[in-house]
């Protein structure tokens, strides 16, 4: 049998999962949610629920992922033969595959953004006294139809690039160059952030917890960020687990991804809220999703000098942030149609990125001119995005849980998380305790959550 690829270094393994991770949920999600829910009281319980639960599940997803060495279906046929489990892994590469449809029109959206900013067509005036309506450029931008197409078409075409020269050569060789690019670039986007006449005021306002607004359904919001954020439940983590080398310490490595994903969306709160409080944006709509990145942010670097060169570096950074996640994305269908189908990395790619074309290309439509063509009161492409991440990925997190936890022989996990007792993992029973016992009730709840 063929011997199975391996991330060259640890490093490697470590910027390829943490650019799964780090995405536009941290980006364009997070401080929203901090701005509505309390600023540090919100930070504290994501900063619980990523403990709780978003570690432990990362952990079985490792664990399953390792122990199996195959794609995300495959994976549970090999570790139970005959049973019907790897139907968690056909819902995985399901809703993967239906994120990755609608991901990448924003990811294309980002690169619009990245083309405009560097040419200086964003900031070109559209209205007589001069000034930039940055609302209409994004309907320019955004809702039309032509225009995002292409954007998103070169998105894919980038993706399947990476993809093609394969797991070392592609995947592992880019996130180790952009990984540390985007931490780089964010760092330098915290210093112009810090050095705004109202910094201190923003930066109280995002480490001062205010606990009367937590309520019910802010924890489930927390939980539910923690999972977008961190990439569990999709079969991700199972791919890329399954190149992982033996000696990987996976306790190790789930802490350091959850950290540096959190250290992100710690970054972005720097970032974000010197901009609040110094250009007394005081809505959080200007902050939510879509409006923040590309109407709030482009706005505020009209008042600053060099202008295109701040907007094309902050394009930059989220182009990068979207790319790094997608590649995550399509590696489980690639990795299922290569081990489970044995086909060809060329053709599997070919096979996945064909379909997705139309796929991309009706959500992008979706937000032009077949808006008006609704599935129970949504467009498609907020159809796809509320199914995939309100509904597949808990279930799938849910039913990869009760499998870890009841399912699997005790001793898979436990000689995973110690590698085969070669090194001493005190928190182990910890571990196998939440994937047990506490994480399939708090997955159920935010699934009856999402459902009312
Ligand atoms: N974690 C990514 C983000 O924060 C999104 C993502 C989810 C990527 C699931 C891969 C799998 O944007």
């Amino acid at each position: 049998m063929k011997e199975k690829i391996r991330f060259s270094s640890k490093l490697g393994l470590i910027a390829a999962t943490v650019g799964s991770a780090v995405g536009l949920g941290n980006i364009w999600r997070f401080p929203a949610e901090v701005q509505e829910n309390g600023g540090a009281a919100f930070l504290l319980i994501y900063l619980a629920c990523v403990c709780i639960l978003g570690i432990p599940v990362m952990l079985a997803e490792f664990s399953v992922g390792r122990a199996a060495r195959a794609d995300a279906i495959h994976t549970f046929q090999k570790l139970t033969p005959g049973k019907p489990w790897w139907l968690i892994g056909v819902l995985g590469v399901l809703a993967s595959f239906i994120i990755l449809g609608f991901y990448l029109v924003v990811s294309g959206w980002t690169l619009e953004y990245l083309f405009a900013s560097v040419s200086g067509s964003l900031f070109t005036p559209d209205e007589p006294s001069g000034s930039v309506n940055f609302g209409a450029k994004m309907q320019e931008y955004v809702q039309t139809d032509v225009r995002p197409i292409v954007f998103t078409l070169l998105m894919i075409a980038i993706n399947a690039i990476v993809l093609w020269r394969g797991v070392k050569k592609g995947i592992e060789k880019l996130s180790n160059v952009l990984m540390p690019l985007l931490f780089l670039l964010l760092v330098i986007f915290c210093c112009v952030s810090l050095s705004l006449p109202d910094a201190s005021k923003g930066l109280k306002y995002f480490f001062s917890p205010d606990f009367s607004k937590i309520n019910g359904s802010v924890i489930i919001s927390a939980l539910g960020q923690a999972f977008f954020s961190l990439s569990l439940g999709l079969g991700v983590l199972i791919t890329y687990a399954s190149y992982f080398p033996g000696s990987t310490r996976l306790g190790r490595t789930a802490a350091t991804v959850s950290l540096l994903d959190l250290m992100v969306a710690i970054l972005m709160g720097i970032i974000i809220f010197p901009v609040v409080t110094s250009f007394g944006i005081s809505d959080s709509e200007s902050l939510r999703g879509g409006t923040l990145v590309f109407v709030t942010i482009p706005e505020v670097f009209t008042h600053m000098e060099c202008t295109r060169l701040w907007s094309s570096l902050f394009f930059l950074l989220i182009s990068v942030a979207a790319l790094t996640s997608t590649i995550s994305l399509g590696q489980v269908s690639v990795a299922f149609l290569q081990d489970s189908l044995h086909w060809s990395r060329r053709k599997a790619i070919v096979c996945v990125f064909l379909p997705l074309v139309p796929v991309s290309l009706a959500c992008s439509l979706s937000q032009g001119s077949w808006n008006s063509f609704r599935i129970l009161g949504y467009n498609l492409f907020d159809f796809l995005d509320c199914f995939a991440t309100n509904y597949l990925l808990p279930i799938g997190a849910l039913l990869l849980c009760v499998y870890v936890g009841w399912i699997l022989p005790k001793n898979t996990l436990r000689d995973q998380l110690t590698n085969h007792g070669s090194i001493c993992a005190v928190w182990a029973p910890a571990v196998s305790m939440a994937i047990k016992y506490i994480a399939p009730p708090l997955i159920f709840i935010i699934l009856i959550s999402n459902a009312l």
